[in-house]
């Protein structure tokens, strides 16, 4: 792609759009604010826009895409900058849009049980406002506390809940998109329901921002699951922590949470929050399982099924969460497990996912590969789900075992992951840092009719260039 670059005449034509306290150049913003918009969590890659702009509205952030569509102009739209495959990344410089400013849950519609929300909203903000009257948003991406929907849309984000209760993907119904050639438009209606056409909203979602910028969601929402047990159970093998997972399925229970930690993990995520835990030296894995519904009672039976599997293996003491506060901490420490990892070292995050019941193999294959080609990785995630999130740190390796020496090793991993039926990304999306491996995972045909697809909305390729494939 020829890209044209930023003129005096186009930043003007910008700021009458945002005003003039929503643009930022690097001439005149201050250094470390502007550095931000060229990183997210991926990482500790860099690359800087020309401009960044703040817009209000779909209204604005249209007329931008119109300036950039005309004048071929890259478009790097941006949520909260939590992303760990560098989707956010503004790799061919130009524009990067920020949708911080649409940050407004327009309606919560407790007839419908829906709500309508503005892509800068956080996660956990639309949470707890729906929560106040009884709903519930599941979605739950570790980063919940900082993470934009927006953001969590154009990944196809998960978390802990979605064993259960699904990504977010089952949760849009619709969604107003500002397409690559400026026009706005609702890809599908507020139903539960929709067999009109094409499947347009679930082809945005996952996108990466790169078939358009999304400006307004309708989501669907679930009542609230009034009660919840949580437990930590340690084993002295990992394979056998893999191993229980589909077997707890098997006996008829769905957890709403069902979490592999190494036993590295744990303690990094302790130690980066200052808790005191101190693990019995032969405990390898845990796993963190959580039911949740409206019925204690039911709750309590179905831990027994839990514990009448566990009795299988080779488990330490569980410990059975008995306070609120209690749970928090627990979560807190396996949401924090990347936070803690990054805090360690510079490290690349593979989203491995594979059918649940082959896990174990997933596992001692990572283990395996990592053996002989010597790197070190910690590795935690959603068991559940199949997902194992395999953190390789960079440690002391040089500038070309860490940039090249890497390629081969992860290259294996994600061919196992094929082989088991799997694939290269469960959440965190392809972006910038996996797409040298799409490739494993879809052969031409499929690649080719993405292309064809992103050829449709974006005839100048002006949005999110350089991502995906
Ligand atoms: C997590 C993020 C990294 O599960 O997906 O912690
Ligand atoms: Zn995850």
């Amino acid at each position: 792609m020829d890209f044209q670059r930023l003129t005096p005449e186009l930043i003007t034509a910008f700021e009458q759009i945002v005003g003039s306290e929503y643009i930022l150049t690097p001439q005149l913003a201050e250094a470390d604010a502007y550095a931000s918009y060229g990183r997210d969590h991926t990482e500790d890659l860099h690359f800087a826009p020309e401009v960044v702009l703040r817009p209000a509205n779909a209204e604005e952030i249209s007329q931008i895409v119109r300036l950039c569509h005309e004048h071929r102009l890259p478009i790097t739209a941006r949520g909260a900058g939590t992303g760990l495959s560098g989707g956010a990344l503004p790799i061919h410089n130009g524009v990067v849009l920020s949708t911080d400013r649409l940050n407004r849950i327009l309606k919560i519609d407790e007839r419908n049980l829906q709500a309508i929300v503005e892509p800068g909203v956080i996660n956990q903000v639309l949470q707890d406002a729906v929560r106040e009257v009884g709903l519930f948003y599941p979605p739950d991406p570790a980063s919940k506390g900082s993470c934009f929907l927006g953001g969590n849309l154009s990944q196809s984000s998960g978390g802990p809940k979605a064993v259960k209760y699904g990504t977010t993907k089952d949760y849009v119904l619709n969604i107003q998109v500002v397409l690559p050639t400026g026009e706005i438009i609702w890809t599908g209606a507020n139903t539960l329901k929709n067999a009109t056409g094409y499947n347009l909203t679930q082809l945005m979602i996952g996108s990466e921002g790169t078939l358009g910028i999304i400006t307004c969601i309708v989501f669907r929402l679930l009542p609230f699951p009034q009660q919840n047990i949580l437990m930590l159970v340690p084993f002295r093998q990992e394979e056998q922590a893999a191993e229980a997972v589909s077997e707890t399925f098997r006996a008829g229970i769905v957890p709403s949470g069902m979490e592999f930690m190494e036993r590295e993990a744990i303690e990094w995520s302790a130690r980066y929050l200052n808790i005191d835990i101190s693990l019995p030296e032969d405990i390898r894995a845990h796993l963190l399982i959580e039911l949740d519904g409206q019925d204690l009672d039911q709750l309590y039976k179905e831990a027994e099924q839990v514990y009448a599997v566990l009795e299988k293996y080779d488990v330490g003491d569980i410990l059975l969460a008995d306070t609120a506060a209690q749970k928090d901490e627990l979560w807190k420490i396996r949401r924090n497990i990347g936070n803690a990892v990054r805090y360690n070292s510079v490290y690349k995050e593979e989203d491995t996912v594979v059918p649940r019941a082959e896990l174990p193999t997933l596992l001692k294959g990572v283990k395996e590969i990592g053996g002989r080609y010597g790197f070190k990785s910690v590795c935690y995630g959603h068991a559940g789900d199949g997902n194992l999130h395999v953190n390789i740190i960079r440690g002391d390796l040089t500038d070309e075992q860490w940039n090249v020496g890497l390629q081969d090793p992860i290259s294996e991993l994600f061919r196992l992951c094929v082989k088991l039926g799997g694939t290269i990304s469960g959440e965190h999306g392809i972006g910038l840092v996996q797409k040298r491996y799409i490739g494993i995972a879809l052969p031409d045909v499929n690649l080719n009719l993405m292309r064809g697809i992103k050829q449709v909305f974006d005839p100048h390729g002006i949005m999110n260039p350089g991502k995906i494939f």
